[in-house]
């Protein structure tokens, strides 16, 4: 009885057995007696080899004239060992069926391809080796993300992404045009507020301006002053300048957000996340990180066996400054922005240095000028609000990996904090009521989820590590 099976399937358990595969065929050698085609299903970065006797097949020379890279084929054959080198079984086909031809037109042609080019082709760049297997990781780490939250009893929290409030208040928001056409009944509502008198404005889907969220942090807040633990994991949107290899428009992100918690605790929980999801892909994703380390990361996989086996280092943001202004002068280092100075925000060049030579690991730094962060951080109360209980992580090759905090809990302070940032109380009035009912110390951490994934794999660019990046100038496919 013949059985469709998964590439992956292939092992001792099926050998000698009758299979069918699917896939799509890589290469191609039609070497008279035999023909050998690299068939791929999306399972692994090698594939399978099928050899085809050509005495054995009807319509061999048919065939061979139709099959080339990019073809979609059905096999039928058995699994035996295979006598080459560079793999342990193969299939020998009795028949080769072809699902889809591809001509000579089809642009991934048996060579390595640019990265730059194959974003130009993201509709068939899954069909090569380094984004197939990015994409199997970065599942793998999204699956073991979730396993981690519900170990630990979280609520898995589905927050807006439609919204109206600038949670980093960094005006990096995408506005949502939401206008409702001419007629539209509810279009005629009267609006509560509306100074600006503008037609449009009347006509606002929401009766006010709407945007993409920046982050689910506030909504979290909200669910954790009641349940406790929750997380979100969902798209988050920035119209920040994001031509770098780090930044993107839409990027997804891990928020926890933990009740009767300090900022030692959300440490406490970010590098136990991490460590949980590196063990997984060590043990789930052996073959696709060897591949990693071979093509695309030499070192990968010490550097995260590194990261499993030592403690996170910590850092107080005052401190950090110290050692930075120390490289400088007695160190001999260079930076592009010189020393920063107490109150300055790190630039990526200090932050990985940080990482990359101060600790040769990923490390916590903690405690920052509260004027360079944002409105809801927790003041210090050993400084005189000089600093915040906010934390963000930094880990070599990539630098800032998650912002943290604790969350400002206290009604007055924060109120008071608000009107420093010029924001508006009226529009916080459900996050300020908050503070004003059963008000608990809280706090959590963002975590950028492609970062996470260019750690892991080791792709320079986070554009190679999301299916579909969207970044200035693309928002095709
Ligand atoms: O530091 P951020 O801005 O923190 C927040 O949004 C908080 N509300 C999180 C929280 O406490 N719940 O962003 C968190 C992380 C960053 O450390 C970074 O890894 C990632 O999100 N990130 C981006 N990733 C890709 N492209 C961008 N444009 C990103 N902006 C932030
Ligand atoms: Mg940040």
């Amino acid at each position: 009885r013949m059985r469709v099976r998964r590439i992956l399937e292939a092992d001792e358990a099926i050998l000698g057995t009758h299979v069918k595969v699917n896939g799509w065929v890589r290469t191609v050698r039609d070497q008279k007696q035999f023909a050998f085609i690299n068939v791929n299903d999306g399972s692994n970065v090698t594939g399978i080899q099928i050899v085809v006797p050509s005495e054995k097949l009807q319509g061999y020379a048919e065939l061979m004239k139709q099959l080339s890279t990019g073809c979609s084929v059905a096999v039928l054959g058995t699994v035996v060992e295979s006598p080459g080198k560079g793999q342990k079984y193969e299939i020998r086909a009795d028949d080769v069926i072809l699902l889809g031809g591809a001509d000579a037109s089809f642009p991934l042609q048996k060579k390595r391809h640019g990265l730059e080019f194959l974003r130009t082709i993201a509709h068939l760049r899954p069909r090569t080796n380094s984004i197939g297997a990015a994409m199997r990781v970065r599942s793998a780490m999204a699956q073991a993300i979730h396993a981690f939250f519900a170990q630990r009893d979280f609520v898995y929290l589905h927050t807006p992404i439609l919204t109206s409030s600038d949670c980093e208040g960094a005006g990096e928001m995408f506005r949502v045009t939401s206008l409702l056409p001419e007629g539209v009944k509810g279009s005629e509502l009267p609006l509560k507020d509306d100074k600006s008198g503008e037609v449009e404005f009347k006509k606002d889907f929401f009766g006010k301006s709407s945007f993409l969220t920046v982050s689910g942090q506030l909504g979290g807040e909200v669910y954790a002053s009641a349940l406790t633990d929750i997380y979100t994991f969902g798209p988050t949107f920035r119209a920040e300048n994001s031509n770098t290899t780090r930044h993107l428009a839409e990027f997804w992100m891990i928020e926890p957000e933990m009740a009767f918690v300090d900022l030692s605790d959300v440490m406490e929980n970010a590098e136990a996340m991490i460590k949980y999801v590196l063990q997984h892909l060590r043990s789930e994703c052996g073959s696709d990180l060897e591949f990693f380390d071979q093509y695309v990361q030499k070192g990968l996989l010490e550097k995260l066996d590194l990261c499993l086996r030592e403690p996170f280092g910590r850092i107080s943001y005052t401190d950090a400054i110290e050692e930075l202004n120390k490289a400088v002068k007695e160190k001999n280092i260079k930076f592009e922005f010189g020393a920063p100075v107490w109150g300055s925000d790190l630039q990526t060049e200090h932050e990985r240095y940080l990482a990359e030579k101060l600790f040769q690991k990923p490390v916590f730094v903690y405690d920052y000028p509260s004027e360079i962060k944002a409105f809801y951080m927790k003041f210090n109360d050993h400084d005189d609000g000089r600093t915040v209980s906010a934390t963000d992580l930094l880990v070599p090759g990539i630098g800032e990996l998650i912002g943290g905090s604790a969350r400002e809990h206290r009604l007055e302070v924060l109120k008071a904090k608000m009107k420093d940032f010029g924001l508006d109380e009226a529009a916080y009035w459900w996050y300020l009521d908050l503070r004003r009912y059963g008000t608990v110390k809280h706090g959590g951490y963002g975590l950028g989820f492609e970062r996470f994934v260019q750690f892991c794999t080791g792709m320079e660019n986070i554009r190679d590590v999301i299916p579909f990046p969207r970044y200035p100038g693309q928002c095709e496919f």
